[in-house]
């Protein structure tokens, strides 16, 4: 099966042409199957990113014909292109720099607040969203996060320093802010701050936004950022005038 894998080395970007070999008739291999196979025949230096193997971290994320997917769930087809995800600024061939989503969060996510009452029970909306793997699929598309990388564009090596977090919001930091929201444990005032955070993101931009799409499933549309609208606007509404 003949498959196209994108490198990127030294600033430059290079087609590659790998013929996969598959392990028996039937076999139908992930994307994760054609790199492992790739790296140990023809393409050594090949580097690209893997975990769990089981879609539980995340970090195996690559984009298959421009769209993003878990490279070890996602089944190869004859013809497909792998390539490192658009949205986040490429280091080595498959390897994108994750860490300036993770540092933009830092700060807005106060510890948990400790009390005695441990048993509070959380919705069972709080625990749909923790089935967030980090996997950055969601990024795709976002017009939020499409402002950190301009003006050079999706898929460079972007504009920011090693350490330092994105300026604008993206779907999984809204994720993480509607999750203190539901968190029984967070006070009232904190979770207005948790809006206010959101708004400071940008979220203002998500409501000319069809919508984005989670690697996993979760209803980001409806569950995390139409929350958020809604919220945003209730505080809103709430404030005294200026
Ligand atoms: S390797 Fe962990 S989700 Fe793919």
């Amino acid at each position: 099966m003949k498959v196209e894998i994108v490198t990127y080395r030294n600033g430059e970007t290079t087609v590659v042409e790998y013929d996969y070999q598959r392990r028996s008739d039937d076999e139908k291999p992930m994307v994760l199957d054609v790199l492992l196979q790739a790296q140990v025949s023809g393409m050594p230096d090949l580097a690209f990113r893997y975990g769990c193997r089981a879609r539980n971290c995340g970090v195996c994320t690559v984009d298959i014909n421009g769209r993003p997917r878990l490279a070890c769930r996602a089944r190869i087809r004859e013809g497909d292109t792998i390539s490192a995800m658009a949205t986040l600024p490429v280091l080595s061939d498959l390897v994108v720099r994750r860490d300036s989503i993770a540092r933009q969060m830092r700060g807005r996510l106060p510890a948990q607040v400790s009390g005695n009452d441990l048993n509070v029970e959380a919705s069972a909306e709080y625990h749909t969203l923790t089935a967030c793997v980090e996997c950055y699929a969601c990024l795709h598309g976002c017009p939020m996060h499409a402002q950190n990388l301009e003006p050079q564009g999706a898929g460079t090596a972007g504009t920011l320093e090693a350490g330092e977090g994105y300026r604008w919001g993206n779907p999984f930091s809204l994720l993480k802010l509607q999750m203190r929201r539901l968190d029984p444990l967070v006070t009232e005032p904190e979770k207005e701050a948790v809006v206010a955070q959101a708004v400071e993101l940008g979220l203002e931009v998500c409501i000319d936004c069809p919508g984005c799409k989670c690697g996993i499933g979760i209803d980001l549309k409806n569950k995390v950022v139409k929350a958020l609208l809604d919220a945003a606007e209730q505080n809103s509404a709430q404030s005294p005038p200026d």
